[in-house]
């Protein structure tokens, strides 16, 4: 069926990976992604799409109001899949008020457009997606508890409040004027693409180098990994078959303490770079810990599974090796991200 979707954020990381995968999947859809272009919004993540004829890209900002009922009436959507954020948690601490603007604000103005568009021809066929994080849930302390749809929402960085509020906004919106929404909050994702701010590709980037491997306070801290095609998958599943009004938790019930899995890529790259094992470990440097630290999260997604039959693909080490060795094979991309030259990719493209 011929469907017109604005996906937001789709030059970032899991953007990128979500676009290609409806741009691909769905000839039949026209796909407009919407993006800023940050410093986190990178085409040439998009290269390998960018001319297929059920492609378009819009650059543009969430939080211009104006624009985005423009882009509302130009298109005519009938669907949005929302990831356009701000969405390093160490970011969020240096300059808070981008992530209200952005996350916050940004989510309200679609949300208006969204409701304003859709009134008139009724809602049938319609759906607001919102890509949110296990974030808002808070931190885990205890061993056995996870993250489930229904645990209650404590979030602790600027970065999670800025999505909370955002997931409660949509659901306002859905409660109070019926919008169709959809949410999923995810674990953290890893693979291709992935901005070397983040922990895994800056580990990656710098054992390239030779440089320290920086892992905050006594790297204790748990994370819950999932291969962000997976995640690309899970939001293919839910916007085609999540129950409206719904949440959905997704992550890969893979966790590791920080100071393994960067060993773990130490002694990957180490093999895959031929150097002797051991030789990369010897970089990482434990330094001042994040303010406001949490300390594990872990996500439950047992409904997302048993409701939608959704469910990882890869093994974590197999994820793994394929995301370094997506790295090695693309210096380049590693090169023009640090440098800074892959802004210039929009230029030369598009204008
Ligand atoms: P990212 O930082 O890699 O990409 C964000 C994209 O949004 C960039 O292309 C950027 O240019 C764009 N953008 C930022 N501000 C904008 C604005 N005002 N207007 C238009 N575009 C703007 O982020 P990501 O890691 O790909 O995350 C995507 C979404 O998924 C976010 O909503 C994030 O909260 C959520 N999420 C991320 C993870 C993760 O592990 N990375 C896990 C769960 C949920
Ligand atoms: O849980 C989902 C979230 O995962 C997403 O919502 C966020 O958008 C995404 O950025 C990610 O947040 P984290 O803060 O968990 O990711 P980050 O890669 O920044 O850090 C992962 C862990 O590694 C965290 O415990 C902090 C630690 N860390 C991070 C960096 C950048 C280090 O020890 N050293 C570092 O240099």
């Amino acid at each position: 069926m011929k469907k017109t979707l604005l996906i937001t954020g789709g030059a970032g990381f899991i953007g990128s990976h979500v676009v290609r995968l409806f741009v691909n999947n769905y000839p039949d859809y026209t796909i407009v992604n919407l993006d800023k272009l940050t410093y986190a919004g990178n085409l040439e993540n998009l290269k390998d799409i960018e001319d297929k004829p059920n492609y378009i890209f819009e650059k543009g900002d969430i939080v211009d109001a104006d624009f985005i009922n423009q882009l509302f009436d130009k298109y005519q959507f009938d669907g949005v899949i929302h990831l356009a954020a701000e969405s390093h948690v160490d970011r969020s601490i240096a300059e808070p008020m981008a992530f209200v603007m952005t996350n916050v604000v940004g989510t309200c103005n679609l949300l208006n457009a969204a409701k304003n568009a859709w009134k008139e021809g009724g809602y049938e066929g319609k759906r607001f997606y919102h890509v949110s994080t296990d974030e808002v849930y808070g931190e885990l302390h205890n061993p056995e508890d996870f993250f489930t749809e229904t645990t209650p929402y404590d979030p602790r960085s600027p970065y999670s409040a800025s999505k909370a509020s955002s997931d409660h906004f949509v659901r306002a919106y859905g409660n109070t004027y019926k919008l169709p929404v959809v949410i999923t909050n995810c674990s953290n994702n890893y693979g291709p693409n992935h901005f070397p701010e983040k922990l895994l590709p800056l580990m990656i980037n710098n054992i390239l180098h030779n440089k320290p491997l920086p892992v905050y306070g006594k790297g204790e801290n748990v994370r819950d990994w999932l291969f962000v095609v997976d995640h690309a998958r899970a939001i293919d599943t839910v916007f085609h078959n999540g129950v409206l009004g719904e949440t959905y938790n997704i992550g890969g019930f893979n966790e590791w303490k920080n100071i393994d899995i960067v060993k773990l890529v130490c002694k990957t790259m180490d093999s895959k770079l031929g150097r002797e094992e051991g030789t990369s470990e010897k970089l990482i440097t434990y330094v001042t810990d994040r303010a406001g630290h949490d300390l594990r999260y872990a996500i439950d997604a047992t409904k997302i599974m048993k409701e939608l039959g959704w469910e990882p693909s890869l093994q974590f080490e197999e994820g793994l090796d394929k995301t370094v060795t997506w790295f090695l094979d693309n210096q380049e991309w590693l090169d023009n991200v640090t440098s800074g030259n892959y802004q210039d990719y929009y230029k030369k493209m598009y204008s």
